[in-house]
């Protein structure tokens, strides 16, 4: 039997008789001749019948081919400009053809449905092409993302899921039976990070993380990956560095490593092209300044039906002020000193003005929003234990957290960033649902 070869490898086997092995994702023609479009799970290859070069039988399998039928081909590779597929330009004259199963017929046909259905079959919809391609681009996400860090001197130390406190406020927690015990899955890795840096110098934690989000948006998942890397010796302005230098890989790897998906998504690439160091820096006072300006004004948001709404200083921003600013920028925008009362327990204040903290968030462009949270974290023990008293949380179970800054206390800072926001950013994609492969929704735990 010829040897068997994956679609994205075609281009290396051109004239040679090889074996694909698949699902039919499409058929067009009749009589003597017929077009598959076979997927493999690496790309889509026109797989060419005719009459003439095959037996009767293998001609007859072909002939009653349904969508998502498993087959396999075996056939010399041509390379064929006008060949469809992805990535297209090469075709399979066929030789020989084996029908492994005539699929029922399938759900989810070229028409359009609506979301909820495609949301049920999710194990299904998967096939598509559209989700087949932001699948294949959010591994390249997380490959970058552990590349990066690991060539820059950062070591992966992973923290736990089940926890026994809250790490980013106690409202989205997730609780569970420890034994008795009340646990909560970890919203956050960061406060183990934090002990971390003092044992290894930079590090970094990826893995699922979990928040009950009553929100039904676009931007929110009850269950989402995140990294964060961790830095001792490292201030607010430090950290902005790292974080730029790092979004910057990940985008330029994704631009040179899946073109194709990226055309599969109709992904404009200019604003992706452009993401490279150094990015621009907004303080928060300004940020709102420029809202207040805007919302004066009367200006639109790009994508809302109405103009920037006003906000008051102290506030959070909402999502049209988020992508208001955005849009005043060619590249991600960092806005950096929040207001101290609207941000977790543990950024540190800015020495000279303490209702201000050294925080920053990473705002992506075209509407995308927020996709890095990050701060210098406060590192004097008792400063610490007061914020902790303040926001109301139980001292006895934080005793560890204190201590890392009684032994040997320095200045450090961390970010983290969500995989399936950046990976909606860089598809194109409206909606985090389509960025992770069974998305945990509000009202979704299904399939
Ligand atoms: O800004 P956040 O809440 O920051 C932290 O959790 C810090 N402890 C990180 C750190 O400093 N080590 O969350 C960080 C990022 C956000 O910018 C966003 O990209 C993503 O995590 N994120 C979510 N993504 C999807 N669904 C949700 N519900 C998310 N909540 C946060
Ligand atoms: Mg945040």
């Amino acid at each position: 039997m010829a040897p068997v070869v994956s679609i994205e490898q075609l281009q290396h086997h051109v004239g040679e008789t090889v074996t694909l092995q698949g699902w039919l994702y499409h058929k067009t023609g009749k009589g003597r001749l017929y077009f598959l479009q076979v997927r493999d799970g690496t790309g889509i290859c026109q797989a060419v019948v005719f009459k003439g070069n095959v037996s009767e039988e293998a001609f007859q399998a072909a002939r009653q081919l349904t969508q998502e039928s498993s087959l396999i081909v075996t056939g010399v590779v041509k390379a064929e400009p006008r060949a469809p597929g992805i990535p297209g330009g090469y075709e399979v004259d066929v030789q020989d053809l084996q029908v492994i199963q005539i699929a029922e017929p399938y759900p989810i046909t070229p028409k359009e449905h609506g979301i909820e259905f495609l949301m049920q079959h999710r194990h299904l919809w998967l096939r598509s092409s559209r989700q087949w391609a932001a699948m294949r681009v959010r591994a390249t996400v997380v490959r970058a993302i552990r590349t990066w860090l690991d060539d820059h001197g950062f070591l992966n130390v992973d923290t736990p899921i089940l926890t026994p406190a809250a790490a980013e406020g106690t409202t989205t927690l997730f609780q569970v039976d420890y034994h008795g015990e009340p646990a909560y899955l970890a919203q956050t890795g960061q406060l183990y990070n934090e002990a971390n840096i003092f044992a290894f110098g930079k590090v970094y934690c990826f893995g699922p993380t979990f928040r009950a989000e009553k929100s039904k948006t676009r931007r929110h998942l009850q269950e989402f990956w995140m990294v964060e890397p961790e830095i001792a010796f490292c201030n607010l302005e430090q950290l902005m560095e790292v974080a730029e230098e790092f979004v910057s890989y990940i985008v330029q790897r994704c631009l040179e490593e899946r073109g194709p998906e990226l055309r599969v998504l109709e992904r404009d690439l200019t604003h992706l092209q452009r993401v490279s160091p150094p990015f621009p820096r907004l303080h928060y006072d300004d940020a709102v300044a420029m809202i207040n300006r805007a919302a004066a004004a009367g200006e639109l948001v790009p994508g809302y039906p109405d103009p920037v709404p006003p906000m008051e200083w102290g506030d959070d921003f909402g999502s049209p002020h988020e992508t208001y600013l955005a849009a005043q920028f060619e590249k991600p925008v960092f806005v950096h000193h929040f207001p101290t009362q609207a941000k977790a327990f543990y950024m540190e204040p800015e020495p000279d003005r303490p209702e201000v903290c050294r925080s920053v968030d990473l705002l992506a462009p075209e509407g995308y929003g927020e996709i890095i949270g990050g701060s210098e974290r406060m590192s004097d023990p008792d400063k610490l234990l007061a914020a902790i008293r303040q926001h109301h949380l139980p001292e006895e179970v934080y005793g560890w957290y204190v201590d890392l800054r009684r032994y040997g206390s320095v200045v450090h800072s961390g970010f983290g960033l969500g995989v399936e926001r950046t990976v909606a950013w860089i598809c194109g994609l409206e909606h985090v649902r389509e960025t992770i492969a069974f998305p945990r929704l509000l009202n979704n735990l299904r399939p």
